[in-house]
C-alpha cells in the first residue's frame, strides 16, 4: 500500500548536484532492485557511478531533471535525445510515494514539447510495473552485460500525446 504521496519540486541538473546523485543511484540500485536482482548483478550496475566524472558527464550531456523534498535531492531522470528515458532513480527512504512519477510527468511532457511522439525506456526489472502503470508496453526482453554480470531489462515504448498547440494563428 502506498504511503502519503509528496510533491517534489523540481529543477534542471546542476554540476554541484553529481555527487550527490551517484550516491542516490547507488543506493536506489541496491535498495530498491534488491527483489530483482542478486547482490553481484546490483553491485556492477551500481559500478556505473564509480567513475564520478563520467558519471556527472552522462547526466550533464542529457537532459537531466532533480527532485526535491524538504529542500533535499530525492531522485533524478535524465532524458537523452529527447526520446529516451535514460535514467530514473529514487532515494530509496521516498520511494512510492510520488516522486518517481513527478519526475516521469516531466520527462514526458518535455520530450513531447520537443516533438517526440514516442517515448521509450530500457526499464529494469524492478521498475517494469511502474512503467506499465504509466502506459508503456513492453516491446523486447533484452540481456545486457555490465562488469561481467548479465541482466535481464525490457524495452518499453509510451506514445506520447501532442503537446498543446501554441496558441491562436
Ligand atoms: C522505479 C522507481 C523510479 C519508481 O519510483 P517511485 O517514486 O517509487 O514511484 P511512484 O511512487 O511514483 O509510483 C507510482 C506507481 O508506480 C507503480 N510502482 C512503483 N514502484 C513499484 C513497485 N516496486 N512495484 C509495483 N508497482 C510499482 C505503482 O502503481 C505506484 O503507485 P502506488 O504507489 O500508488 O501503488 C523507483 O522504484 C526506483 O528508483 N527503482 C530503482 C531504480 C530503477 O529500477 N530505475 C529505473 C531504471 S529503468
Amino acid at each position: 500500500m502506498a504511503q502519503h504521496g509528496v510533491s517534489p519540486g523540481l529543477r534542471p541538473f546542476l554540476p554541484g548536484d553529481a555527487p550527490t546523485l551517484a550516491a542516490l543511484f547507488r543506493a536506489s540500485v541496491e535498495e530498491l532492485a534488491a527483489e530483482d536482482y542478486s547482490d553481484d548483478q546490483r553491485e556492477a550496475w551500481a559500478s556505473a557511478a564509480d567513475d564520478e566524472e563520467v558519471f556527472a558527464a552522462k547526466l550533464a550531456n542529457a537532459l537531466t531533471i532533480v527532485a526535491l523534498v524538504g529542500g533535499e535531492i530525492a531522485g533524478f531522470a535524465s532524458l537523452k535525445d529527447n526520446t529516451l528515458l535514460d535514467m530514473l532513480y529514487v532515494r530509496p527512504d521516498l520511494a512510492r510515494r510520488g516522486v518517481g512519477s513527478s519526475l516521469a510527468d516531466a520527462a514526458e511532457k518535455l520530450a513531447g514539447a520537443r516533438g517526440t511522439k514516442k517515448l521509450t525506456v530500457e526499464a529494469s526489472d524492478a521498475a517494469r510495473d511502474f512503467f506499465a502503470a504509466r502506459g508503456y508496453v513492453a516491446q523486447s526482453r533484452n540481456t545486457v552485460t555490465i562488469g561481467g554480470e548479465w541482466l535481464g531489462n525490457t524495452t518499453m515504448t509510451k506514445d506520447l500525446a501532442a503537446p498543446p498547440a501554441s496558441g491562436p494563428h
